[in-house]
């Protein structure tokens, strides 16, 4: 029977005789881990076990050892354990467990039909959309469909899109783009304290400006009398972020991008990165918007600036003509139409996925309310996709190393500062050193179930 099973994944009788002098005790396991890997879609298992054990060799473990790498590449969201037990030669105890990835607003998961669309352009679209010859022609054909696409979901113009890296590039061309196109204006650049490093290290590193900070309500929200008041300074820009990336705070962009067209000259700077795609983004009162592909489910290395036609930006990068005369550099069709797919993929889907987070982010918040020694920080209101929390006396790092063993992966604050030990905006919120020094941010996504927050509350009850 065992000798079937063995056979039947191509084992002649020799080397399955020497296995069993080898690993008398494994066998059963066997069935198991030929079952994982059938599940795994690898083809010639028998291949696959010698390529990544030293069957014959060495310990079985090394098999469960080198699946469980492969595991991380090839399925990201599945992971093998193995146990040692006594006996050296009787060491496999593989256990599938799935992984929950709750850090998406560090970085998600890309979609497959993105990256297949990334690698198809590559493969199909190899010219330079700026080369006058064939090549060039259709690879610029195929990107101007892409941005009319993101023009058109966006509700925007397609000259009003400006491909970039990443959003933090997208908002230092923002804030650095206006200062130097409006010199005759005063320096003086309304922003919070909420925002995140790519905004605040970008106006601490600016010289001869003034940076004041909105005054923010109970709930986190700009206070419209301190706006309006704060307006009558004539400052150059107003720059803020529309879903907070620490909290989830969600400002009203609308409102006040309509108080700010009302009372002021200030150009609008939303940092929507944490928004686009999560909830509802009107653009009719903002002047620049940053997003960023990897967000939602897209490639890291795109994103987007979009500024409005009446708004005059300096470029960072020049260089020869490009996507956009504001950001010079070859463009890359492939990212671009990636963009495009990700952008009407994740759009489409918006509806239902905030349903289904906003119903996962209750169970999470309910459960993590009933938890001993642990302080919500992030508000009723804010948005589903993020809860920050802190556990009284446990370092963030430790209980993240301690997730991290059972498959649970989530982070201490935005993934740009997680280095500093303490949140400077909860303890600016919240005055209190040991709820900024203890908070954990635990981020959703589509792709996030209900099954597993109730798993992962289980392991986080076992690790504290
Ligand atoms: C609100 C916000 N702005 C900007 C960024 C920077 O985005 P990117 O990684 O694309 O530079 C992040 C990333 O976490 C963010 O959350």
């Amino acid at each position: 029977m065992k000798d079937t099973l063995l056979q039947s994944i191509g084992f002649t009788k020799e080397e399955i005789d020497k296995l069993l002098l080898k690993h008398p005790k494994c066998y059963q396991k066997f069935e198991e881990l030929i079952s994982l890997l059938g599940s795994l879609q690898i083809k010639n298992i028998k291949n696959y076990l010698m390529q990544n054990s030293y069957l014959f060799e060495k310990d079985i473990y090394i098999i469960a050892n080198n699946i469980s790498k492969t595991f991380n590449i090839e399925q990201s969201y599945y992971k093998t354990i193995k146990k040692l037990t006594t006996n050296k030669y009787d060491i496999i105890s593989i256990k599938v467990i799935k992984m929950i990835y709750y850090d998406n607003a560090a970085t998600t998961k890309v979609d497959k039909e993105v990256l297949d669309t990334f690698i198809k352009v590559s493969n199909d679209y190899i010219g330079n959309p700026n080369s006058i010859h064939k090549l060039g022609f259709e690879s610029k054909k195929l990107m101007n469909a892409a941005i009319k696409q993101v023009a058109n979901l966006l509700n925007v113009k397609e000259d009003e899109i400006i491909f970039t890296s990443s959003s933090s590039e997208s908002n230092n061309l923002a804030i650095k783009g206006v200062l130097a196109s409006y010199p005759k204006r005063k320096k003086i650049i309304l922003t919070t304290i909420l925002e995140h490093p790519s905004i605040t290290n970008t106006l601490n590193n600016l010289k001869d400006i003034e940076i004041i900070n909105l005054k923010l309500d109970n709930n986190y929200h700009i206070d419209i009398n301190d706006l309006k008041e704060k307006l009558k300074l004539d400052p150059i820009l107003v720059s803020i972020h529309h879903i907070n990336s620490e909290l989830g705070i969600i400002q009203d962009i609308d409102t006040i991008g309509k108080i700010i067209k009302e009372n002021s000259k200030a150009i609008f700077h939303v940092d929507g990165t944490q928004s686009l795609t999560k909830i509802d983004v009107n653009l009719n009162n903002v002047d620049l918007f940053s997003a960023s592909a990897h967000k939602f489910n897209g490639l890291k290395g795109i994103a987007i600036l979009i500024k409005k036609e009446k708004i005059t930006l300096t470029p960072l990068i020049h260089g020869g003509s490009s996507q956009s005369i504001y950001r010079a550099g070859t463009p890359s069709p492939a990212l671009i139409a990636s963009f495009a797919k990700v952008l009407r993929l994740s759009l489409q889907t918006k509806d239902k996925a905030y349903l289904k987070v906003k119903e996962i982010n209750k169970y999470l918040k309910e459960e993590l309310n009933n938890i001993k020694n642990i302080t919500i920080n992030s508000k009723q209101d804010s948005s589903p996709y993020i809860i920050n929390f802190s556990i009284k006396g446990i370092k963030p790092e430790t209980m993240i190393h301690k997730l991290e063993e059972k498959e649970v992966y989530l982070s201490t604050k935005t993934a740009c500062s997680s280095k500093e030990d303490y949140s400077k905006s909860i303890y600016l919120l919240t005055n209190n050193l040991d709820i900024s020094k203890t908070s954990l941010r635990l981020s959703l996504s589509k792709d996030n179930t209900l099954k597993e927050a109730k798993e992962f509350i289980k392991i986080l009850n076992e690790s504290l």
